[in-house]
């Protein structure tokens, strides 16, 4: 009888491994406990002499934790104004300066695709490895039709919480070589098992988080307490793969093409009626699959924009910030290294395009908050 079950959990782990290699035209995947784990293996099998990653100035933390966990080093790039992701450039002038860099993390942040044609070139003229993050943009595609996740030397994806389709939980590591594969199901193995106080954690890294934020915000020497995260939360971001997790991905699996068409209407829909308003814009990139509706804000109305609706009873958000100060090496880069991260960071508007959201919701809320930014005015809801 366990045999059976164990039978049958191998199996669900392999037929979705085989999918999602396949979904990214890949050869190889490895099925991880969630995308955090699935970077943490990217991460351990760049070169240990080159142990600096690159990241991107403005996105969620999990992928910097991820490079501690590997033992490696972080260090950041500013981002594009256009779609909020790594600038090639600024990527190009970083590998030109420092050679201890050993791969470079392209986030496809809020599902909008990174230049990842460019920073294909620039990443093997420095010979260095290059990583494709698509948490938010599973089932995004390139402009020549091509899957998110087919051009990285490695690509990660993920399952977890508010993610294009949502399982709770689970990740994958994705490559084309085989060896490498191997090696990092070895190091797959070898992390350790989710603990059972999880739920707990978690509850102490949302508040430690959000104060952490606040204080950070008045004096940026609070943010130094971020050094301590990656230490104290280990235990919540980084665990092996579980069973039953990957059966449920390959229940979804199929609703992708779906799930990403119902996305894109819903975008179109807040892009529609979101259209002139002096202090609103848009991200010019709305291709890919959107993981929130994402646009900016004038500075000085977002944060009373944030209140006003979570007041009338909808979800609004205004994820990412830039995480640079959250970390020795990006405090050393300095601040001022990273303007538009730094800039965007105060502007960004997330709102949601997942299936608790239909045409009539986003109606009722793009009036509300057409009349609160162009007139002040709230209406009675
Ligand atoms: C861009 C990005 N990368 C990686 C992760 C980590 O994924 P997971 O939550 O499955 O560990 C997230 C999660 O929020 C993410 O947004």
């Amino acid at each position: 009888m366990s045999m059976n079950v164990n039978n049958n959990v191998l199996s669900s782990v392999e037929e979705c491994e085989r999918q999602l290699a396949k979904l990214l035209g890949r050869d190889c995947c490895v099925w991880t406990g969630n995308g955090t784990s699935a970077l943490y293996l990217a991460y351990k099998l760049c070169p240990d002499q080159r142990p600096k990653i690159l990241l991107p100035a403005l996105m969620c933390v999990q992928p910097m934790l991820a490079v501690y966990y590997a033992g490696r080093i972080p260090v950041f790039c500013d981002v594009r104004e256009e779609d909020a992701t790594i600038d090639p450039n600024a990527v190009d002038e970083m590998l030109k300066n420092d050679r201890d860099i050993g791969a470079v993390l392209a986030v496809h942040l809020y599902g909008n695709a990174a230049d990842v044609e460019r920073l294909k070139a620039i990443c093997k003229k420095h010979d260095v490895f290059l990583i494709e993050d698509l948490a938010q943009a599973l089932g995004g595609r390139y402009t020549d039709g091509s899957s998110f996740g087919s051009k990285g030397d490695f690509s990660v994806v993920s399952f977890g919480y508010s993610k294009i389709l949502d399982a709770g939980d689970g990740g994958g590591f994705i490559t084309d070589d085989a060896s490498i594969a191997r090696r990092a199901r070895d190091w797959e193995r070898r992390i350790p098992e989710q603990t059972k106080n999880s739920q707990i954690l978690q509850d102490d890294f949302k508040k430690l988080y959000y104060m952490v934020t606040e204080l950070g915000q008045k004096d940026p020497k609070f943010f130094q307490m971020f050094d301590q995260f990656p230490d104290l939360f280990q235990s919540l971001f980084l665990y092996q793969r579980i069973d039953g997790a990957a059966a449920h991905t390959l229940s979804l699996l199929d609703t992708l093409e779906g799930e990403v068409a119902r996305r894109i209407k819903m975008q179109d829909l807040y892009l529609r009626e979101l259209q002139g308003i002096s202090s609103v814009q848009f991200f010019c990139a709305q291709s890919g699959v959107p993981w929130r509706f994402t646009f900016r804000v004038d500075a000085n109305r977002r944060d009373e924009l944030l209140q006003y609706v979570r007041s009338i009873g909808f979800d609004i958000s205004s994820w990412y910030p830039s995480i640079t100060e959250w970390t020795p090496t990006g405090r050393l880069q300095g601040r001022e290294q990273f303007p538009i991260a730094n800039k965007l960071e105060q502007e960004v508007v997330n709102l949601w395009v997942d299936p608790s959201y239909d045409e009539a919701k986003v109606q009722l809320l793009t009036k509300q908050i057409k009349e609160f930014l162009l007139t002040g005015r709230v209406i009675e809801p």
